[in-house]
C-alpha cells in the first residue's frame, strides 16, 4: 500500500496552490452564491491579486462581502464587515435596517431631505427611507440590484464591470439611467472603483461605495483605536435629522478636527451637538480644493496594532465619515456579531442632500453629460512605532 506522509502531502497542497512557491498569479473566480426573493440567480467572484490579497465580491448590490490584506507580519486578515450567504442581505430584517456592508450605493448616495427636490420647473417625489428624509437611492436603491457583471483580467490587475439600467421614473427620479461601475483589484493591494453613467433626463446622480473597515479583522472589537486623517479642514454640519445646514464649518477646535492622525475614540464621547445627532461620527467632509478629474487624497486610517494602513483617494469633493454608530449587534457575519462602532465607514461623494442646495458642488447630470467618477482604496501596512 502506497503510504504518503503528511508532510509530504503538506507541501506538495502549498505549491500547488501557490504555483510551485512562486508568488500566486492574478485570477477571478465565479461561483453560483444563491437565488434571491425575486428568483434571481447570483454569484460569488473571488478576485486574487498577485501578493494573494483576495476580494469576494458579488454582482448582487456589487456587495464586497471579504477583502484579506496582510498585517505588518504579512497575515492575511478580512477587513470588512458582511455576510457569507446571499440569504443575510435578503433577509426581510436585514433590508428593514439596511445598513449598506459593502455596498454599492445609488441613485444617490447620502440623504436628501423629505425626499424631495425640484428641477427645471417639476417637484419630484422619492421615498422616504431614513426618517423623513431619502437615503442612498431608497428602498429598492441600487445596493440591492442584480447586476450584470463581466469578469476580467488584464496582466496582474483583475476586476469586475458591472453594469445597470435604471428605467426612467424608477423610484421616482426621472430619466433612464445607464450605469456602468468597474471594481479592480491591482497587484499594489488597491481596490479602485471607476463609476460611469448616463442619462435621458436631467437628475441627480451621488455613487458610492458603503464597505465598513475595520483593520483589526472583522469582529475583532472597535474601530475607536484606529487613527484617523483626513484631509479637509471643513464639514457640512447636519441638522438632527442628518441633514446638513448648508454650512461649510471650519474643523479647527471641534472633534471634527482629523487634520493630524487622530483616533477616532479620542473625542467621540465629547460634548458636542454634531456628534450628539450623529450618535458619534456620521458626517459629510469637505475635501481641499482640487481639479475635479484628477485623484486627491480623502483618507488614511491606520491601526497601531497590526500596523494595517488605508488610503482613500478620490475624485469626489467629499467624504462621509460613520464610525457605525448604529451598528448593535443585531446582525452577525461571517461568524462574528457587529456591535456599535465595530466597522468605520468613508463614502466619497458629492455633499448630501446637495439638489436642495444651490451652493454645494452640483450633482445633476444632463443627457448631454457623462458621470464619471474614481475612487481607490489602497492597502500597505507600517511598522511598529
Ligand atoms: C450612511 C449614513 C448613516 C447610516 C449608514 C447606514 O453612512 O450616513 O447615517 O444610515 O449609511 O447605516
Amino acid at each position: 500500500m502506497l503510504r504518503i506522509s503528511p508532510l509530504f502531502l503538506m507541501t506538495f497542497l502549498l505549491c500547488a496552490c501557490t504555483g510551485g512557491g512562486e508568488s500566486p498569479s492574478a485570477h477571478v473566480k465565479q461561483e453560483n452564491f444563491g437565488v434571491t426573493p425575486d428568483g434571481d440567480s447570483v454569484d460569488l467572484y473571488t478576485l486574487t491579486n498577485p501578493n494573494g490579497v483576495t476580494m469576494e465580491v458579488t454582482n448582487y448590490g456589487g456587495i464586497i462581502t471579504s477583502l484579506r490584506v496582510p498585517d505588518r507580519t504579512g497575515t492575511l486578515d478580512d477587513v470588512v464587515l458582511g455576510f457569507d450567504s446571499l440569504s443575510a442581505y435578503t433577509s426581510t430584517a436585514y433590508r428593514a435596517a439596511n445598513p449598506y456592508f459593502g455596498a454599492l450605493i445609488g441613485r444617490y448616495g447620502n440623504r436628501i431631505a423629505g425626499g424631495t427636490f425640484s428641477l427645471n420647473g417639476t417637484t419630484y417625489t422619492l421615498a422616504t427611507n431614513n426618517g423623513p428624509n431619502h437615503l442612498h437611492g431608497g428602498r429598492e436603491g441600487f445596493d440591492q440590484v442584480v447586476w450584470s457583471a463581466e469578469p476580467f483580467q488584464k496582466d496582474d490587475r483583475v476586476g469586475i464591470v458591472f453594469s445597470h439600467t435604471s428605467p426612467d421614473g424608477h423610484g421616482g427620479y426621472p430619466g433612464r439611467l445607464d450605469v456602468e461601475v468597474t471594481y479592480t483589484l491591482t497587484p499594489d493591494n488597491t481596490v479602485a472603483f471607476d463609476y460611469h453613467a448616463t442619462t435621458t433626463k436631467a437628475t441627480p446622480v451621488n455613487l458610492t461605495q458603503h464597505s465598513y473597515f475595520n483593520l483589526d479583522g472583522d469582529g475583532d472589537g472597535p474601530i475607536l483605536d484606529h487613527e484617523l486623517q483626513l484631509y479637509a479642514d471643513r464639514f457640512t454640519p447636519v441638522d438632527s435629522t442628518l441633514i446638513p445646514t448648508g454650512e461649510l464649518r471650519s474643523v479647527a477646535g471641534t472633534p471634527f478636527d482629523f487634520t493630524e492622525p487622530t483616533p477616532i475614540g479620542a473625542r467621540i464621547e465629547n460634548t458636542n451637538k454634531q456628534l450628539e445627532y450623529g450618535g458619534g461620527y456620521d458626517h459629510n467632509f469637505v475635501l481641499a480644493e482640487h481639479p475635479s478629474d484628477t485623484l486627491r487624497l480623502a483618507a488614511r486610517v491606520y491601526e497601531p496594532d497590526t500596523g494595517r494602513l488605508l488610503t482613500v483617494r478620490t475624485t469626489e469633493p467629499g467624504v462621509q465619515f460613520y464610525s457605525g454608530n448604529f451598528l448593535d449587534g443585531s446582525f452577525s457575519g461571517k461568524g462574528e456579531l457587529y456591535e456599535k462602532r465595530e466597522g468605520l465607514a468613508l463614502e466619497t461623494q458629492h455633499f448630501p442632500n446637495s439638489p436642495n442646495q444651490p451652493h454645494f458642488p452640483s450633482t445633476i447630470l444632463r443627457p448631454d453629460e457623462e458621470y464619471t467618477s474614481r475612487t481607490t482604496y489602497q492597502f500597505s501596512v507600517r511598522d511598529a512605532q
